[in-house]
């Protein structure tokens, strides 16, 4: 048997995969078994920021790995502390460390129900509501499920966590009339990743967080795929000028192995006590010792060419869309961005893979667009080209 009818007997079919069988990665080029190179514009869902098998990534892993790979949470591990204060610094408050972008966003959710335990409402009622966005993403567990504004999950996991409701993206009116004396939290992400690459407008979230100050209330980013330096800055906040009370990071945090944070500012930095939470593998030390190197690597100047980058490719993105009637719009921001579509794109996304390019379709017509922050102008040319010829073969 091969991979694929090892995969269809044994695995739940909860994946619907390409035909690609991976062999090798390095950098932003990906090879399959049988040695056809591809450019790879989708850093395995903005895990690869840095590049696959980034060598001093490599490096900081396997040397942690000869001193030792677990030794619990009840012990220090120094790549562990060095990370977690690393990070709460760059934030400006404290961390927690888990496994994963879901396991980050539970985190951030038992936070905000610990805080807004510790603080209740004038009635002395405990606070325990979330709102969210419609079309948001935040995770596979029981409550980042609840917490997704996405009513195809919620389905068959009824009856949900209580309690998230749900307010429009970029529509204030919409969340305030949903304060009420239960609300603890507002979680949101400031560019929409599976729901089709939706930006946050500037004013609006300016008045989330004026609107989270003026009635107490926690405001959480999700920046598991717009973060670390995917939009230009390492936190997505950053190009907002405003900051969150607690922002969610996974996914690149470790170039690759498996990690998550969840950082917490003063409001709610102190809300966690002995016991309140933990992982047996949160913030395992051989993923810590990668993310160290990642954040090494994060300078600003290498944020600033990776921006000069997106600027080049954006531009080439509203050239396909003038050439292209079939194109609606340019979405996102930095290199976390797509075209929007008037037919479903699962289609054109299959064809680029056939011609060595590696792209993603969600929310069926939105082709998503997540290369490693190290492509250069070339790669962006190559993959222009592909999508570009593509769309010439629909006319
Ligand atoms: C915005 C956002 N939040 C949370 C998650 C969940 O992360 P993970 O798959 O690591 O649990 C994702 C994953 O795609 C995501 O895009």
């Amino acid at each position: 048997m091969n991979v694929k009818q090892i995969e269809n007997k044994y695995f739940m079919p909860t994946y619907k995969r390409s035909d690609l069988i991976v062999k090798k990665a390095k950098g932003q080029f990906i090879w399959d078994d049988k040695g056809k190179k591809y450019l790879d514009f989708f850093s395995g869902i903005s895990v690869c920021n840095l590049g696959h098998s980034n060598g001093a990534v490599i490096k900081a892993a396997k040397k942690q790995l000869d001193l030792f790979a677990h030794a619990s949470n009840l012990y220090y591990a120094p790549a562990q502390i060095e990370l977690g204060a690393q990070l709460a610094k760059k934030f400006g408050g404290k961390v927690f460390l888990a496994n994963s972008g879901a396991e980050a966003n539970e985190g951030a959710i038992k936070l905000a129900r610990k805080w807004g335990l510790l603080n209740p409402a004038k009635d002395a009622a405990k606070r325990y509501e979330i709102i969210s966005f419609d079309n948001s993403f935040h995770g596979r567990t029981m409550a980042t499920m609840a917490a997704t504004g996405q009513k195809k999950f919620h389905d068959y996991l009824k009856p949900l966590q209580e309690k998230f409701v749900f307010a429009q993206f970029n529509n204030i009116n919409s969340v305030e009339k949903l304060i009420n004396d239960k609300t603890a939290a507002v979680i949101i992400e400031l560019v929409q990743g599976e729901g089709g690459l939706f930006t946050a407008e500037k004013q609006f979230v300016k008045d989330l967080r004026d609107l989270c100050v003026k009635n107490n209330l926690l405001l959480i980013f999700d920046e598991i795929q717009c973060g670390i330096g995917r939009t230009g800055k390492f936190f997505a906040y950053q190009n907002y000028g405003v900051k969150p009370d607690i922002v969610t990071l996974a996914k690149s945090l470790a170039n690759g192995l498996p990690l998550g944070a969840l950082i917490a500012g003063d409001k709610c930095k102190d809300a966690f006590t002995y016991g309140d939470h933990g992982s047996t593998f949160g913030g395992n030390p051989v993923a810590c010792a990668a993310a160290n190197a990642v954040l090494k690597q994060m300078s600003p100047a290498f944020l600033s060419k990776a921006s000069q980058t997106a600027k080049y490719f954006h531009n080439k993105l509203k050239e396909l869309q003038k050439k292209y009637k079939v194109i609606n719009e340019v979405r996102g921001i930095g290199l976390i961005c797509g075209l929007d579509l008037k037919i479903n794109g699962k289609d054109i996304a299959a064809k680029c893979l056939d011609k060595g390019l590696i792209i993603n379709c969600t929310h069926d017509t939105v082709l998503r667009f997540l290369p490693p922050l190290i492509i250069t102008e070339k790669d962006v040319d190559a993959a222009v080209k592909i999508i570009d010829e593509v769309f010439a073969q629909l006319k």
